[in-house]
């Protein structure tokens, strides 16, 4: 454990310091879009991260605007999966008989839990447009708790589908959709991370060019 620890903040700390020396080179080789996948590398999902954001900000957005644009992807489809998982419910209640009652819980708690994501999203991108100099650190705590929230939420919903003994197909299909959502918002979480450690003190770099 200490060890792995040791490993992973020496890693961290090469490419800390190796990164600003990479991409000097690199942009100067490549397309600009390789410096939004050079800032999706960490992210949880990559790939995923560079679909979402290669449409929404330019290359060389700063850390504030890819923060924002990767929770507006998060809210919109958490807003998305909330609309599905009511019309799921609602189509069940239309079906099922009263003794189907039990199986219901499952998805009317996803119900819950997923509409108070849409909440928490909604205010973490609210919080990430009003950011002021003093409060800063506070509003990214904020910002971090909150899309923290939405990911413990999602994780609650599939938890809660995989004790119930509803329907089959309809538990797949919403988990899969729940999944989904949750990496959006994991990469989402990923940005708002690195914006609150964009605004530590670093030296300034006059030697490039
Ligand atoms: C999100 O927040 C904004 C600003 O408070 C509000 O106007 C909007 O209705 C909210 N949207 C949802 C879906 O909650
Ligand atoms: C739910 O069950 C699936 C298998 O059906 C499993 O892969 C997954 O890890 C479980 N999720 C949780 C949160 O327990």
């Amino acid at each position: 454990m200490q060890i792995h620890f040791s490993i992973k903040l020496l890693v961290s700390f090469l490419l800390l310091f190796i990164s600003p020396l990479f991409l000097s080179f690199s942009t100067a080789a490549n397309r600009p879009q390789d410096l939004l996948r050079s800032s999706c590398a960490q992210a949880r999902y990559p790939a995923l991260c560079f679909q979402t954001l290669s449409n929404q900000v330019s290359p060389t957005a700063k850390p504030l605007e890819l923060a924002q644009a990767a929770v507006k992807a998060s809210f919109a489809r958490t807003l998305t999966l909330s609309v599905y998982l009511k019309n799921t419910l609602k189509s069940q209640l239309t079906v099922g008989s009263k003794g189907n009652n039990r199986k219901r819980v499952a998805l009317s708690d996803c119900v819950a839990q997923i509409s108070d994501s849409v909440l928490e999203l909604n205010r973490t991108l609210n919080e990430l447009r009003k950011l002021q100099m003093g409060t800063f650190e506070w509003q990214m705590s904020n910002a971090q708790t909150w899309a923290s929230t939405a990911i413990t939420n999602g994780n609650a919903c599939i938890n809660g589908l995989n004790r119930s003994d509803a329907e089959e197909k309809m538990k797949v299909e919403v988990k899969r959709r729940v999944t989904e959502v949750s990496m959006f918002t994991s990469n989402a979480l990923y940005f708002i991370i690195r914006l609150g450690d964009s605004r530590n003190p670093k030296p300034h770099s006059n030697s490039n060019n």
